[in-house]
């Protein structure tokens, strides 16, 4: 356990490496608890550097058994250890130099799954971000690129495969008992994409053939048994490789792909070169066991892993700083590529969404960041959704500011130019702004400002001028670090339409560069004129979410009602209902608050079931549009002196109001949406099974009776429909006979599957009020709970505070305070882990007094620990801040 509290890294200080890595020659012998490795590494010294200068390699929890330069033993006075660094003198001024370092791990004590680890008897590997220090002495930094052979020896019975990067190139028995492998990966990487795997797995084995009539071996490696549920990732995979090349003409460059599914992980995935390592959740799945929302994870996470063939390994990031560099383009291209096997608009309600709900919150608290971080304490804390998701949102307003063909010609000179570098962000505008002439210089504002722009609108309409002003005004707040911002570029998508509903088209629009329907908005404060308008428009404002900002345009609610029946971007049908339904449910929150009745709006009802009973709109977006603003929009909308218990209570009553004012139509849904035959996971029928599943919800809370969610669970015959109507017993009839059945039944069928028994535990983390700590407590005395398996974790401890608003915020603070407890007891096994599910005491600030005092007290009681990893050390400070 580290102690210290972590250097402070910054962008300003990054300089290039003393020496220059050739070639790495890495021998593995491998022990559960004493590994040896043997790692051969050739550098030469940097052009300029001056001949004294030592070579100081990265470390962390190593034991030196050897080192060796240019095969002789190297005096101890040449070099010196410490928990950090291995650092070597006297080194040649000019020529090429062979370190030969060797050390001793121990995989079995591994807890924090970086480095080599094992899971469930299988050797595996992180690297990402500073893992590899943990396996030999290394310059451990992305811009650090060589080409790796790698030999594997391990007992045969206990690890018939051993894999690693690139093309295998041999292997045979080694002694008694034993064999090896030889990889060698020819494409020159840095550290953090290194894998080694090794273990009995079971495998599904398929091929490609890529445009340049290459045959690439397809292997996806899961415990044995598993097979038959790999098939569709397997299915997904092939999508992906033919999509990167149609789409951004990029093949695959080495002759096999492996995927390795393990069960003790601490993220989704990692991309490692030509063998990537997936947390078994997002590769395994079948009808019985996954839901649809599973399956779209499933095809999401392979795409995103093996697009960053191309933006990540193939040019990777010149230092941590530039994170998103890689993932929020990967992001971005991940998200193309569902839109394009999915619906496009329903694609974007969820990702926004998402961007709401977790990014908006962390740009808008103590831990916001920009997208590009000047400094950082713990990189692994910056594995976060404003570098993911918002880097996402960068890269397409990149696209929306230049046009796809400009868009494109940019992406190409990416690839052709930064092939093989370990590049920045500058490098990759730069491409842009090349290939289209404009200046990115106040775009790029969107790397550099954290926080999430408000923007303002107001308009008129002039009658006898035939024009429509529109103005705009923006501004980006303060946050941590950055008090005074700059105006940003922010591109806005825009329709007008008339009052029966069809688009308008303006002759001239002045103050404001203004094309197709991108409007620049630029300045502080802008007034743009559109000329020639021959009635009051409707204005349809940020269309697809063209930019990610908070936007305040008061819009009548006819003028919503308008948008929502008739706007040709169904994302913007999907915006205006839910603007529409915010203040209302704003003020039931305030008026439950206030003990006052609760009303619902008519024209919100009208408008909401006139959408789910369109049968011209896909289902998957009806559903959407059903699925109201959730407790935590409500939250974020509030802002400040929140009080969960009575968002949950206004939120519900509108609920109510909408289910018995909707009974015939849901109960029509729920008979319509039915879909007979086989299963299928696509997503015209995901959709039809997400707006049955919405209409059973009402139903249920009109009936109020447990009856009808439990004949549905009776009745179930995938995941999908199994857990949803678990989840309606579990939350809106908790502990009646039927909801404690179907627990019980459930868990009774499901419990040798690790990853349905975390749905389990996820319901019921997830039930409302105040009794759930209690029950999340028992839980955690179950057999079928572990803290060594984060997934476990994340499913019972990570569900109450980040999916359980009035669970987790008890007005006793016991949510607080059994998370603070938590945090200690997880954070010395695993650091990274810890530091994670402590975010989801980032908006504590929001609370109402009474529980923001109660949470920083729980907060301080972390703060005051002796002994803290780094990761929460850097939050918790961050967090109280
Ligand atoms: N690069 C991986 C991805 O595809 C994630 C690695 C996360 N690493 C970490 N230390 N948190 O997104
Ligand atoms: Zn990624």
């Amino acid at each position: 356990m580290r102690t210290d509290i972590g250097q402070i890294v910054h962008l300003a200080d990054y300089r290039p490496t003393d020496f220059v890595l050739e070639r790495v020659d890495l021998t593995f012998e491998l022990d559960p608890t004493a590994t040896k490795v043997e790692a051969r590494l050739i550098f030469h010294r940097r052009e300029g550097v001056d001949a004294t200068a030592p070579l100081i390699l990265d470390g962390d929890e190593l034991s030196l058994s050897g080192l060796l330069l240019d095969q002789e033993e190297v005096p101890a006075s040449q070099y010196s250890v410490t928990d950090k660094n291995l650092t070597v003198r006297d080194l040649p001024s000019t020529l090429p130099f062979e370190l030969t370092i060797t050390t001793i791990i121990n995989p079995e004590a591994n807890t924090q799954l970086m480095g080599l680890y094992r899971t469930g008897g299988i050797y595996c590997t992180q690297c990402e971000a500073e893992g590899f220090r943990r396996i030999t002495y290394f310059p451990d930094r992305p811009d650090v690129l060589a080409p790796y052979t790698v030999n594997i020896i391990g007992d045969k019975a206990a690890n018939p495969l051993l894999l690693s990067n690139g093309n295998f190139l041999g292997g045979a028995g080694y002694g008694e008992g034993k064999h090896f492998a030889a990889w060698f990966d020819p494409h020159p990487k840095p550290s953090y994409l290194f894998a080694l795997v090794a273990g009995d797995l079971g495998v599904i084995e398929d091929t490609f053939v890529t445009m340049s009539e290459r045959e690439v071996t397809l292997k996806i490696y899961v415990e044995h048994g598993k097979e038959p549920r790999a098939a569709y990732a397997m299915d997904a995979l092939k999508r992906s490789m033919k999509w990167d090349e149609e789409v951004f003409g990029r093949e695959y460059d080495l002759d096999i792909f492996m995927i390795v599914a393990v069960s003790d992980f601490n993220m989704g995935a990692m991309e490692n070169k030509g063998l990537n390592v997936f947390n078994d959740k997002y590769v395994l799945a079948d009808p019985e066991t996954a839901t649809d929302a599973d399956y779209a994870n499933i095809e999401a996470i392979i795409a995103h892993e093996y697009f960053h063939n191309w933006t990540g390994n193939r040019i990777t990031c010149r230092d941590w700083f530039q994170l998103c560099l890689k993932e929020g383009l990967t992001v971005f291209r991940d998200h193309e590529f569902s839109a394009d096997q999915r619906s496009r608009p329903v694609k974007r309600i969820a990702e926004v969404r998402h961007l709401k709900s977790e990014q908006f919150p962390e740009d808008g608290g103590p831990l916001a960041h920009p997208v590009r971080p000047t400094k950082y304490r713990e990189i692994n804390n910056f594995y976060t959704t404003t570098v993911y998701e918002k880097g996402s949102e960068v890269t397409r307003m990149i696209a929306t500011l230049l046009g796809s063909d400009l868009f494109k010609k940019g992406m190409d000179l990416y690839f052709e130019r930064h092939d093989g570098d370990a590049a920045t962000v500058e490098d990759f505008v730069a491409c842009f702004a090349e290939v289209s002439g404009r200046d990115l210089t106040q775009f790029s504002l969107w790397y550099h400002q954290a926080g999430t722009p408000l923007v303002t609108a107001s308009c008129a309409y002039d009658a006898s001028a035939r024009t429509f002003t529109l103005s705009l005004e923006q501004m980006v707040p303060a946050t941590p670090g950055q008090s005074a911002k700059e105006p940003m570029h922010i591109p806005l998508r825009l329709g007008l339409l008339s009052e029966d509903g069809k688009p308008m088209t303006p002759a001239k629009v002045e103050g404001a560069e203004f094309t197709t329907d991108v409007l620049h908005l630029v300045e502080r404060a802008q007034t743009v004129v559109f000329h020639d308008i021959p009635s009051r428009p409707v204005l349809s404002l940020n269309r697809s979410f063209s930019a990610p900002i908070n936007l305040h345009f008061d819009q009548s609610a006819a003028d919503l009602a308008l948008i929502a029946r008739f706007e040709s971007d169904h994302f913007a049908r999907w915006q205006a209902l839910t603007d529409l339904a915010l203040p209302i449910l704003l003020r039931a929150v305030q008026d439950t608050r206030n003990r006052a009745p609760v009303a619902c709006d008519q024209t919100l009802i009208d408008a909401l079931l006139t959408a789910a009973a369109d049968e011209t709109l896909e289902p998957a977006f009806r559903a959407q549009v059903l699925n109201l603003p959730s407790e935590a929009d409500l939250a974020r909308e509030l802002g400040a002196n929140n009080d969960p218990d009575a968002i949950h209570a206004g939120r519900q009553a509108i609920l109510s109001q909408i289910a018995d004012a909707g009974r015939d139509i849901f109960a029509a849904l729920h008979e319509g949406m039915a879909t007979p035959g086989d299963f299928s996971p696509d997503a015209a029928s995901a959709g039809r099974r997400a707006l049955r599943n919405a209409a059973l919800g009402f139903l249920s809370l009109s009936d109020n009776t447990p009856a009808r969610a439990k004949a549905a669970f009776d009745a179930a015959n995938n995941m999908t429909d199994l857990s949803h109507a678990l989840t309606i017993l579990a939350h809106r009839f908790p502990e009646t006979a039927e909801a404690n059945e179907a627990l019980a039944t459930f868990k009774t069928r499901f419990e040798d599957n690790a990853l349905v028994v975390d749905k389990w535990l996820a319901i019921q983390a997830s039930v409302p009020g105040a009794a759930t700590l209690q029950r999340v407590q028992a839980l955690m005395q179950d057999p079928l709970f572990t803290r060594a398996n984060p997934n476990r974790v994340r499913a019972l401890v990570g569900t109450l505070a980040f999916n359980n608003p009035t669970g987790f915020n008890r007005a006793d603070g016991g949510g607080y305070r059994f998370l603070a407890e938590e945090i200690l007891t997880i954070d010395p096994r695993n650091p990274q882990l810890a530091a994670r599910i402590l975010t989801s005491m980032r908006s504590w600030r929001s609370l109402e007094p009474v529980r923001a005092d109660h949470a920083r007290a729980a907060l301080m009681q972390i703060e005051r620990a002796e002994e803290l990893s780094t990761d929460v050390r850097d939050i918790v400070d961050r967090i109280l801040k």
